[in-house]
């Protein structure tokens, strides 16, 4: 199997698992009655089901057949609720979980995808990696405000359809990661 085929597979297990388990740190946010890290977690994961579809397109076009996701991630929901813990950690791990994509494993994805000559993954690889860049940071910064004891303000939360950014109050005109414009960004409802 090609490298950059494996390398889809471990990135479309490391999303789907990312995406179901910031739904599962947002419920535990919200019953903690911090409402906008809930939002925040929501919006995230949201912005993995992005990168999920674009691997699994990549994914498609390299087997030279329609890729499904259940084909190849199974979710271990019970292993994913053993995970959760309150919001300070969970942050914690999240931010984690970005810092290790955007610096190790997409870099490298990258890499190889550029070595094999394959432009699609690399793009999908090249999106995700910035994008998890912005989540990490986004998580950072609600950490420290929470750890201060300090209220995170409500306020809209749009994702870029194409790339997964996040950004706040409004959309861009452009975005700064995937250089479509506004139109492609949704708005995450607060719930
Ligand atoms: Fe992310
Ligand atoms: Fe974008």
């Amino acid at each position: 199997m090609s490298l950059v085929i494996e390398n889809l597979k471990e990135a479309l297990n490391g999303e789907s698992n990312a995406k179901r388990k910031y739904e599962l740190y947002a419920q535990k946010a919200k019953e903690k009655n911090h409402p906008e890290i809930a939002h925040l977690f929501k919006a995230v994961s949201f912005a993995e089901s992005i990168h999920i579809k674009n691997h699994l397109r990549a994914l498609s076009v390299l087997q030279g057949s329609e890729v499904k996701i259940n084909d190849i991630v199974t979710i271990n929901e019970e292993e994913l609720k053993q995970i959760v813990k309150d919001t300070i950690s969970n942050l914690q791990d999240a931010i984690e979980g970005e810092i290790y994509e955007t610096k190790k494993m997409y870099k490298q994805f990258e890499k190889n995808a550029s070595s094999e000559g394959k432009d699609i993954p690399e793009l999908s690889f090249s999106l995700a990696r910035d994008a998890e860049r912005v989540h990490a940071d986004l998580f950072s910064k609600y950490l420290k405000k929470l750890k201060k004891g300090k209220s995170v303000k409500k306020q809209k939360i749009y994702v870029c359809q194409i790339c997964g950014n996040v950004e706040f109050l409004e959309p861009p005109e452009i975005c700064p990661i995937c250089d479509h414009s506004k139109d492609f960004y949704k708005e995450i409802t607060f719930d």
